[in-house]
């Protein structure tokens, strides 16, 4: 799958846009606060429905303005598919696709897969589980439709359970109502565990042989769910632990306090496995993130048998040499768009010329033009 353009109007500092695309790699150049990260937005709100900042529509649209639109050209199996998104302030945004408008954004994920990567997915290994837990929800929901619809509900469900719980603290008749609330939370945690349990088994064993390649073969990795309760046992602890829950006015099991673990085996450690999350390195923890996030991109190719296009934002300069290397030596066959603050990471790779955009106050041109 290859974008080949997107327009925008009144999207975030663009008034008016029109960039084509080639296939290969699309660089965007240009000082802070330009708009690089704002059409990487644009492009993967298209892509995937949200935005990837978590921003609410009418904060991307252009200040002043009271409406946004997108609009994206797609080539899918020698098919061409025209995404249209229009952005509203106050009212919810219309999406069409080849000119007919959707209804539900659930049936048009899927059309077309994206895979960003920012600096701050660098981070996933030493921050908390909650954005271990958002990584892997992220990507599952645009693979699997199943899994977000458990998911959606899962969420749902839970808040409705502690808001209960804080209920029943003064109105103890509502106790009975439980039952319910804890067999839709049991329904859809056990879904979403279950899934959760193929996808990181999956994406660890695609890991291994990028992660032994990056660390010069001196470091194996392998990812460890770390469930907070087993699918089939979920309903029974619900139940078990309902006290406690009571007591503490919120759900203190389930998949919403699932981690993941990075386990590492290194040279010096021998047979030794250390936990990267608390014992690696800075560079050892940015190095298993890297993995992770190609073995990402692997995994969206195996699961849709679709070549996804890669967005990187900012994330070249945060990477030591060998590493951009690396990432630029395993993505020259995807579509990418790349942003940077200055072209000089670039010196030691060959790269078309032509494809090269400055960016500067929410207009892109020709590099050097
Ligand atoms: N809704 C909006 N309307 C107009 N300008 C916006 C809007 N949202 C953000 N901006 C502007 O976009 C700029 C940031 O763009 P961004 O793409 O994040 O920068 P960078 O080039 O560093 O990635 C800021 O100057 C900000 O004021
Ligand atoms: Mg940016």
């Amino acid at each position: 799958m290859i974008i080949k353009s997107i327009d925008l109007l009144d999207f975030r500092n663009y008034e008016e846009l029109h960039l084509n695309f080639d296939r290969g790699i699309t660089i965007l150049n240009g000082e802070n606060a330009q708009g690089k990260t704002n059409l990487l937005e644009a492009v993967y709100l298209a892509a995937c429905c949200r935005s990837h900042r978590g921003a609410k529509d009418r904060e991307m649209i252009r200040f002043q303005k009271d409406e946004a639109h997108i609009r994206m050209l797609v080539q899918k199996d020698n098919r061409d598919i025209r995404i249209d998104l229009h952005l509203k302030k106050d009212k919810s945004r219309g999406i069409a696709v080849n000119g007919v408008p959707l209804r539900k954004t659930r049936d048009y994920l899927g059309l077309v897969n994206c895979v960003l990567f920012s600096p701050e997915d660098l981070q996933i290994v030493k921050e908390g589980p909650a954005e271990r837990r958002n990584f892997i929800d992220t990507e599952l929901c645009l693979l699997d439709k199943i899994y977000l619809n458990s998911y959606m509900q899962y969420k749902k469900a839970l808040e409705q359970r502690n808001q209960l719980l804080k209920d029943i603290s003064y109105m103890p008749e509502l106790q009975d109502t439980l039952d319910s609330w804890d067999e839709q939370l049991a329904r859809y945690g056990s879904e979403i565990i279950l899934r959760r349990e193929e996808f990181i088994s999956d994406l660890s064993e695609i890991t291994k042989p990028i992660h032994e390649k990056l660390s010069g073969g001196r470091e194996s990795l392998s990812l460890v769910y770390e469930k907070n309760t087993e699918a089939e046992k979920f309903l029974q602890e619900l139940r078990k632990t309902r006290d406690r829950d009571l007591r503490a006015k919120t759900t203190g099991t389930g998949p919403h306090r699932d981690d993941v673990s990075f386990i590492l085996k290194t040279e010096n450690q021998g047979e030794e496995a250390l936990d990267a999350r608390i014992y690696g390195s800075q560079g050892q923890q940015r190095t298993c993130a890297l993995s992770v996030k190609l073995a990402e991109i692997e995994l969206v190719k195996l699961r849709t048998g679709d070549e996804p296009v890669l967005l990187l934002d900012d994330v070249l300069s945060e990477l030591d040499t060998l590493r951009q290397q690396y990432l630029l030596e395993s993505i020259k066959d995807i579509q990418t768009i790349i942003t940077c603050t200055g072209l000089t990471e670039f010196v030691s790779h060959p790269f078309d010329q032509s494809q090269v955009y400055d960016v500067e106050k929410g207009r892109i041109r020709k590099h050097g033009e």
